[in-house]
């Protein structure tokens, strides 16, 4: 297969930064962007030193400007875009009435707006330069169960969803897919906050063999939707949850 070219965003850390690690390791250039320039760029560092090619934007996905100038970087570095990773995402756990409102913005503006800009300003360039590329979305497990203290996340993920399918159905007329992967738990910086509440061990009890997913069996999952071979794969969440029940 030619290298193709892959942007993510939240690809700093966590699950973003094992997708940004895998695509580069099967020889995909890959643009790492993230608003934390610090581990943004290790990122591009251990790619590079392992014989990869990364670059590094940093981005602030809740602002349309900026995803257009990361999705114009990408093209103007390397040529092309055939995967758009929209991944990047914060969690607050509020109850739903002592909900502080600039918080609630925040998560709204990064996991749903975020999302839905990844998939316009990438959308808008794959049609301009006719790439069959695919657009992959993080949702979550939280998109389709309701868990306390939450509430914002569940509307963004929940958002998520449904704005992969509406894209889906859109752009394939253009050769391009729309999917969402959905994790459960996974063992990655956003959940480390609430390690000593009782939060983690409550969720974990939820998921078969009571376990915290690793961020590396995510991004392999990313990896294979995003191939070819998968294009059967459009406009459908693929649940990597190890089976998470409410
Ligand atoms: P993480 O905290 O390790 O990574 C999130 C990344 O997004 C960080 O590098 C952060 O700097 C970046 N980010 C935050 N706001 C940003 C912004 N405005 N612009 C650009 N970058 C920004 O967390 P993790 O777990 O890797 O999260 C990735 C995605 O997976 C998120 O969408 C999260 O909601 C989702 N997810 C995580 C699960 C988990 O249990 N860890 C479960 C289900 C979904």
């Amino acid at each position: 297969m030619l290298s193709r070219v892959a942007v993510i965003t939240g690809g700093a850390s966590g699950i973003g930064r094992e997708t940004a690690l895998k695509f580069a390791k099967k020889g995909d250039r890959v643009v790492v962007a993230d608003f934390n320039e610090v581990i943004g760029k290790q990122t591009v560092d251990l790619i590079k030193s392992n014989g990869g090619e990364a670059i590094f934007v940093k981005t602030d996905v809740s602002n349309y400007e900026d995803v257009e100038a990361l999705v114009d970087k990408a093209v103007e570095t390397y040529g092309r875009i055939d995967v758009m990773f929209n991944n990047a995402g914060i969690g607050r756990i509020t109850p739903v009435l002592d909900q502080n409102l600039e918080d609630y913005h925040s998560v709204i503006n990064v996991n749903q707006h975020g999302v839905a800009y990844g998939i316009i300003a990438a959308g808008k360039k794959m049609r301009e330069l006719n790439i069959n590329g695919v657009i992959i979305n993080t949702a979550s497990v939280f998109g389709f169960l309701a868990s306390p203290g939450t509430f914002a996340y569940h509307a963004t993920k929940g958002a998520v969803i449904m704005m992969t399918k509406s894209a889906a159905l859109e752009l394939a007329e253009y050769g391009i897919r729309v999917v969402a992967i959905a994790p459960g738990v996974v063992d990655t910086p956003i959940i480390q906050g609430y390690k000593d509440s009782g939060v983690i061990d409550s969720m974990k009890a939820k998921v078969m063999g009571n376990k915290l997913t690793q961020p590396e069996q995510i991004a392999n999952t990313v990896y294979l939707i995003s191939l070819e071979e998968a294009s059967a794969v459009n406009g459908s969440v693929i649940m990597a949850d190890e089976g998470y029940a409410s």
